[in-house]
């Protein structure tokens, strides 16, 4: 487990960029695990910059994203299948049909869950699973409960994380009550975990994924148990780490 800690938002970004880009440059048909939210975005700028300046090809490159809504469409301009045509996809030359998403708007979402799962494993598995975190310390959308969930899976959505998320909407009744997300068993799974904080607000879920017990309460905690992971913080999120 590694901690990196810089200064602001946009040399985290920069940090996780050129661990992305290190990982692409290694195994140019690498497959990537990629995050939604507002924390990643400084990383994929850069990473669209690096490619628009020749340095780094995606046409190799396979993509399975970790969570998706249930109930939106995908051209919503809150999805995360919008999303990632929006800050990424468009900007780069990875190839669509390499590009995943889980689909929350699926008629039998066990099946299509236990499908998206095996399709990961039969890609090869993940090379870097970029992971954001939530107030309450969940990546993808795992919330704080009694258990760590392995597969990919249905979750209705804390109150806290609804919330946080309605800044994305119109107002806190448009905000989605249910997702698909990865489990923390293909997450896990992934050969290199990255996860990056950036701000104030999360000072107190990294507190906790760092410092407290391993515990279901929070799931990023689990990383600690991970042989490669890297938190990469701004100094805000790394405000209330005590070593
Ligand atoms: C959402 C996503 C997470 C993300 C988290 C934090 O709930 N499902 O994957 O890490 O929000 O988002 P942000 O980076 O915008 O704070």
């Amino acid at each position: 487990m590694q901690v990196v800690i810089v200064k602001n938002a946009e040399q985290a970004g920069q940090a996780v960029a050129t661990l992305i880009a290190a990982q692409i440059y290694t195994k140019p048909d690498c497959v990537l695990g990629l995050a939604t939210g507002s924390t990643p975005i400084p990383a994929y700028q850069t990473l669209i910059g690096m490619h628009k300046e020749g340095l780094l090809d995606f046409s190799k490159v396979k993509s399975y994203n970790l969570d998706e809504y249930v109930g939106i469409s995908y051209e919503h301009e809150c999805s995360y299948h919008r999303f990632m045509q929006d800050e990424l996809f468009n900007h780069v030359n990875i190839k669509p049909e390499n590009t995943h998403v889980p689909d929350g708007n699926a008629e039998d979402i066990p099946s299509t869950a236990a499908a998206y799962d095996a399709a990961i494993v039969a890609a090869g598995g993940i090379d870097l699973q970029l992971l954001g975190i939530g107030h309450n310390g969940h990546i993808g959308f795992n919330e704080p409960g009694s258990e760590f969930i392995y597969g990919c899976h249905k979750v209705e959505l804390s109150q806290s994380t609804i919330e946080a998320n309605t800044r994305f909407f119109d107002s806190e009744a448009d905000v989605p009550r249910a997702a698909v997300t990865l489990g923390i068993g293909s997450i896990m799974n992934a050969r290199q975990v990255v996860l990056v904080a950036t701000g104030e607000g999360k000072a107190e879920a990294v507190r906790r994924s760092l410092e407290e017990d391993v515990s279901p309460m929070c799931q990023a905690s689990i990383l600690r148990t991970h042989p490669n992971a890297i938190f990469v913080l701004d100094e805000a999120a790394a405000s209330k780490l005590s070593r």
